[in-house]
């Protein structure tokens, strides 16, 4: 009798491990962490969950993403080093976030470096961003699409910014960004760098007097609720991007790499329609709320921060090269001077 329960519950034993080591989905799906310091509802994440749906599809359900928004593992910074050793499979971070890790992305941190969106985005999707994408691979990284993150524009407390005279003696919140530093400091400011997901209540608190970001950002992080002026200057456009850490790139096969390449190529498209649209919706919603947008005028701005490049030219010739090279693939691509960014 003994022996007979013995030999029953061998043959279920066998029967559950069988089930969860080679039938049971869950033990052969890849979870890939993905971390971001933006919010749920940001065009980035949507296009994140976007992504996921194709990648699981395309993998048969063997593969999917899950998302840590809202700087959950860190600021990008960490999450970048998270990415590093491996512990993170993917993160999406601004450009600007990127330069001390790989100086090759100054060049798109640059203000006023894009003459128009249009430019932009055939800079980007072109050899010149490739290349650049490229270049991560020796930091660890694997860089795998560009996302829309707009342009960059002041706000804060106190007295609006009108022209370039207006920053003075105001400290002004920077991502961690030598590019960022420099501008303010060229525009007369004076630059503190602080994590994004700290901004809000130092803005409350007076920590600093004022930032810069693009619409959606301004209005999905509720800063708005604590400035009083948007003056729109479009310093800078420095594009989101996406990465996946060489530990875990290494580890797919190249089917694998190819199902999760094609999903982010899907998902950028999809985030551009995405980001169009919360920026006139966050644009709406930052002047129904009282806060005073202003147009003012770019070209003083632009006028402003031209010796940044000169600089360039004598201390960093080789992200000065690639700036040269940006500048003259949109010269030949357009005769267009500088219109909306
Ligand atoms: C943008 C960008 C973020 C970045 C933020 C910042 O919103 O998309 O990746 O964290 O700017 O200013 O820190």
């Amino acid at each position: 009798m003994k022996s007979y329960r013995f030999l029953f519950l061998s043959i279920i034993l066998a029967c559950l491990t069988f089930f969860f080591t080679s039938c049971g989905k869950t033990s052969h799906v890849r979870v890939i962490k993905l971390a971001s310091s933006l919010s749920p509802s940001a065009p980035v994440t949507k296009a994140f969950r976007y992504m996921n749906k194709k990648l699981q599809k395309k993998s048969n359900g063997t593969m999917r993403i899950k998302i840590y928004p809202s700087g959950q593992l860190g600021s990008e910074r960490e999450a970048l080093e998270l990415l590093q050793i491996g512990s993170v499979g993917m993160t999406k971070v601004s450009a600007a976030a990127l330069e001390s890790f790989d100086p090759a992305f100054k060049a798109v941190d640059m203000p006023y470096i894009f003459k128009n969106k249009k430019q932009r985005f055939r800079v980007l999707n072109g050899k010149i961003g490739k290349d650049l994408l490229k270049s991560t691979t020796q930091y660890l990284m694997h860089g795998l699409c560009y996302y829309d993150a707009g342009s960059r524009s002041f706000y804060g407390t106190g007295k609006p910014v009108r022209k370039p005279s207006d920053l003075k003696g105001k400290k002004i919140r920077v991502q961690n960004s030598n590019i960022a530093v420099q501008m303010i400091q060229q525009l007369g400011g004076s630059a503190t760098p602080i994590p994004f997901g700290s901004l809000y209540s130092a803005l409350q608190q007076g920590v600093v007097d004022a930032a810069e970001n693009n619409p959606p950002s301004l209005y999905l992080s509720h800063q708005y609720e604590v400035v009083n002026y948007y003056s729109l200057d479009k310093h800078t456009s420095v594009p989101d991007v996406l990465l996946v850490s060489t530990t875990l790139w290494k580890q797919l096969t190249p089917q694998q790499q190819q199902w999760l390449q094609e999903s982010a190529n899907e998902s950028a498209k999809y985030e551009k329609k995405v980001w169009a649209k919360t920026t006139k919706k966050a644009l709406k919603k930052i002047k129904q709320s009282g806060v005073k947008i202003i147009h003012p005028d770019i070209s003083l701005f632009r006028k402003k921060v031209q010796p940044m490049y000169k600089r360039y030219k004598s201390n960093y010739p080789k992200v000065y090269k690639r700036i040269q090279k940006i500048k003259q693939f949109q010269n030949e691509n357009s005769s267009a001077q500088h219109d909306s960014l």
